[in-house]
């Protein structure tokens, strides 16, 4: 069995932001403050507490430079980040075949950059990933608005037996989220996967793919969990107000690197004071050099 250090990672960062014009006219979406920090923090730790420290990140060439002025290769938390250029927002499925010299012969973890999940129950995620090593594994959600998503209609083996993208009538309440894991032949399927009526290689069509082989297991993500797609402007609020919530509540940050990167043991204290010094003058930093008084 491939375990999840073993997979590689890709977040899919680019598109054009149509929903959240004219803000994305200038700025790659995903590098949006999210209440205190990128919004791309989010899906990168989601990865990096997966265990993941090698990732592709996929987006448009004029986000580049922003994007290593942010993350650089990642080696200041000890994660490996490289960037790949999307010319033309053809599909989330294209934007996943750029990633075939990167993932090598590795199985791989998609994560969609506007997406955000929180809760404790990740770890369940990641582990019901691990015990299937053949074919996909796809989380989805209970939302009261699913419309606005990928829906599934599962077996009672937990299998997925449709998927329709953005129905208008919904088979059932459940979102798909924008966690994917594929083994190897995924890019062999996304090879075979025709545009569809918007000129896009689809998610959809490529999880349809692995549906029409009877390997496409759906684990329900239990309603202690809260997830975001921030793709519209009151998706992006309350996703913001959510993380400003708990941070507050808690005095604990959702979406650190510095901090997942510290606790997987990938940097250590020194190096996390040492960045903390480059943000002393922002709440984020401070937060850095707090965290260790109350690990004593
Ligand atoms: O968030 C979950 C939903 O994400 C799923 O339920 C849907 O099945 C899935 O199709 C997707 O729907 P969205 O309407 O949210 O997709 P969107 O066009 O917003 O793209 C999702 C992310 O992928 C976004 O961060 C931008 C990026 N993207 C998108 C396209 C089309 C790319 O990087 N390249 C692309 O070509």
């Amino acid at each position: 069995m491939q375990s999840q250090s073993q997979r590689k990672g890709i977040i899919i960062a680019g598109g054009l932001g149509k929903r959240l014009l004219p803000s994305t006219y200038s700025t790659n979406k995903h590098l949006f403050l999210l209440y205190d920090k990128p919004m791309i923090y989010y899906p990168l730790t989601t990865l990096m507490l997966g265990g993941i420290r090698d990732i592709l990140i996929v987006t448009l060439k004029s986000s580049i430079e922003s994007y290593n002025n942010l993350l650089g290769d990642g080696s200041k938390w000890g994660i490996n980040i490289q960037y790949s250029i999307q010319k033309e927002p053809k599909g989330i499925a294209d934007a996943i075949l750029l990633g075939e010299d990167f993932v090598g012969k590795s199985n791989i973890v998609i994560i969609l950059g506007d997406n955000i999940f929180h809760g404790n129950n990740l770890y369940d995620l990641w582990k019901f990933a691990d015990s299937f090593n053949k074919g996909s594994t796809i989380f989805a959600y209970q939302v009261s608005d699913p419309e606005r998503y990928g829906i599934v209609d599962i077996d009672t083996n937990g299998y997925a037996l449709t998927i329709d993208e953005k129905p208008k009538i919904p088979k059932s309440n459940f979102a798909i989220t924008g966690l994917y894991f594929y083994d190897n032949s995924v890019f062999n399927r996304i090879r075979k996967l025709n545009y569809s009526s918007r000129n896009e290689l689809e998610v959809t069509s490529l999880n349809n793919s692995y549906i029409k082989d009877n390997l496409l297991k759906v684990n329900l993500i239990g309603r202690g969990m809260a997830w975001f797609d921030t793709g519209t402007f009151d998706s992006f609020l309350d996703a913001s107000l959510y993380i400003r919530t708990i941070q507050l509540r808690q005095g604990l940050m959702i979406g650190c690197p510095e901090e997942v990167a510290c606790r997987q043991g990938w940097i250590d204290k020194n190096q996390v004071v040492n960045l903390a010094d480059t943000m002393r003058y922002s709440r984020y930093g401070e937060y850095l050099y707090k965290m260790f008084e109350s690990n004593k």
